[in-house]
């Protein structure tokens, strides 16, 4: 059978990654970063010496680009051919360039495919997917789909207290520039038709988790 997809979308900072997270572990299902697949594949066009602002190039990129995912529930460490990028795409550096790798429609058709086929692989009885486009693009059949917000400001110190290393308007500038840029490609601000809108600007963690759960129940 094919497993459950639960589809879930949100900006930056929403929480998507460790809510998304959570709900798998809970649930027992399968998680895909999808964000992390772009991020890796920034990553892999700037250790190949690519400009990133240049398109063709980055296309040029795409065939060496060995995308690999751990399915540990633990950790799910993301690595390009043998090397581990799990902290390395985390970095403001990365977060700054991504955008531009990502609004090429070359590559967003590229990691689609493969991000559908990582779907239809998973073993386990569900995945969530987490992203900007999932529950419209990727995955607009899921029988689960989910609009994760929450209030700029609240955004930005949830993104601020994970960077505590960064000055906090630094973090909050590049949030916003960030979401700006990727607004242009996609809408994850407003909810498709059928989308659930589940906003945790006055939820903690384990509410959040809760109520995506809920979803998902009420779903079945
Ligand atoms: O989710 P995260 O913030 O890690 O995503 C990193 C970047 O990847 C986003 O800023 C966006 O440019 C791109 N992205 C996308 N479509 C998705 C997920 C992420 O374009 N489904």
């Amino acid at each position: 059978v094919y497993p459950i997809v639960v589809a879930v979308d949100g900006p930056a900072g929403s929480g998507k990654s460790s809510v998304s997270k959570a709900v798998a572990r809970e649930l027992g299902y399968g998680f895909l970063d999808t964000g992390a697949a772009y991020r890796a594949l920034a990553w892999h066009a700037e250790a190949s010496g690519v400009d990133t602002d240049d398109a063709a190039s980055v296309i040029g990129c795409l065939e060496s680009f060995d995308y690999r995912i751990g399915t540990d529930p633990a950790g799910y460490g993301v690595h390009v051919g043998d090397t581990d990028v799990t902290s390395a795409i985390r970095e403001p550096h990365i977060s700054g360039i991504v955008s531009r790798v990502a609004r090429v429609p070359e590559v967003r058709t590229h990691l689609i495919e493969l991000f559908r086929a990582i779907m239809a692989a998973e073993p386990r009885p569900g995945i969530v997917v987490e992203g900007r486009d999932i529950t419209t693009v990727v995955a607009p059949d899921a029988p689960v789909r989910v609009l994760l917000t929450a209030s700029e400001e609240v955004r930005m110190a949830r993104r601020a207290a994970e960077l505590a290393d960064v000055p906090a308007e630094a973090t909050a500038e590049q949030l916003r520039a960030r979401d700006r840029a990727d607004s242009k490609v996609v809408d994850f601000m407003t909810a498709a038709e059928g989308v659930v809108t589940v906003d945790s600007t006055e939820l903690d963690f384990d509410e959040t988790v809760a109520a995506v759960i809920a979803v998902i129940r009420g779903s079945q």
